[in-house]
């Protein structure tokens, strides 16, 4: 039976750690380390998200601010409050919720965020480092960092020998985590939508992260026996089971069948879901201090 990676828990100590180093960072500075959130539009589920990222960032001591603008808002107006947040020294880190509504064109928002500030880790500068193994300067998107936190939880900081597939090839996701596992010795395989045979090179997966976006797509026989298994997905499927009408979430991968052949498995919700705030406080508290001409106190697990 699989051991249940505990994202909860792996969190919890990350916010612990980002809480210390806030607080070190204020009685010797005097400033607080500075999270913006911007949301555009009424999306329920991404206020909920903005939401819970904006209490975090207030738990964890931070100057938080939440910009929630209205879905008429023009690509002006967005790329004006960007602008001034870029150039307010008491603003560390900038996020602009995705997706934008239809009419914003997003690529050019998150473009404009200064590099030192995307605790998103999607400008293009941050990418790049990334893909050229420069975890010092650079800022990793946190969904990527979460997963890996986990798989470092669970092989170390080597993985010389291992084969990882990532499947999902998204700027947010598949091609960061690919780059972190790449950096961290993996062999690494990058599947997606179009790849042929898709079960048989899961199969070859020592790592096999799964960012697909449908209801348990990965299936027990996908699984090498010992493999570890990172679920990436959070699917809200129907649950009759429960009461006609309510739903539940389900990750991209089979987990009730796969967790007796994985040696590893993250639950959802509760293995990389919780991670994905905690290291957008990390990346805060890390732009924070790197604005102030010092070393973030955090381990470099990433
Ligand atoms: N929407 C869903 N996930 C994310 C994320 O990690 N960052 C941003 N900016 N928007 C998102």
């Amino acid at each position: 039976m699989a051991i249940v990676i505990d994202g909860k828990a792996t969190a919890d100590s990350v916010i612990d750690a980002v809480n210390q180093a806030s607080a070190m960072l204020e009685e010797r500075r005097g400033a607080k380390p500075g999270l913006a959130v911007i949301i555009v539009g009424d999306d329920a589920a991404s206020h909920a998200y903005v939401n819970s990222k904006s209490k975090m960032a207030r738990e964890c001591g931070f100057n938080s601010v939440q910009h929630t603008l209205p879905v008429e808002t023009t690509q002006q107006e967005l790329a004006a409050l960007v602008t001034s947040l870029n150039d307010d020294p008491s603003i560390h880190g900038i996020l602009v919720q995705l997706p934008l509504p239809k009419h914003l064109n997003s690529e050019s928002i998150i473009q404009s965020i200064l590099p030192e500030k995307d605790v998103d880790g999607l400008h293009v500068v941050n990418a790049g480092k990334l893909a050229a193994g420069d975890l010092e300067t650079g800022l990793v998107s946190c969904t990527p960092a979460g997963a890996m936190v986990l798989v470092r939880r669970t092989h170390g900081g080597d993985l010389s020998g291992l084969n990882a597939v990532v499947i999902g090839r998204s700027n947010l996701f598949g091609k960061p985590m690919a780059q972190l596992l790449l950096n961290a010795n993996s062999t690494v395989t990058i599947a997606h939508s179009r790849t042929k045979n898709l079960p048989a090179i899961c199969r070859n997966a020592d790592i096999l992260v799964a960012a697909v976006g449908h209801p348990e797509m990965v299936k027990a026989d996908w699984v090498k026996p010992g493999a570890t298994v990172i679920d990436v997905g959070i699917n809200r499927v129907p649950a009759p089971e429960k009461e006609e009408g309510k739903t539940r979430l389900v990750g991209d991968v089979a987990y009730e069948e796969i967790k007796t052949i994985a040696a590893a498995i993250t639950p959802v919700p509760g293995g990389v879901g919780p991670m994905t705030i905690a290291m957008l406080m990390a990346n805060t508290v890390i732009a924070a201090y790197r604005a102030a001409g010092e070393k973030p106190p955090l381990p470099g697990f990433w």
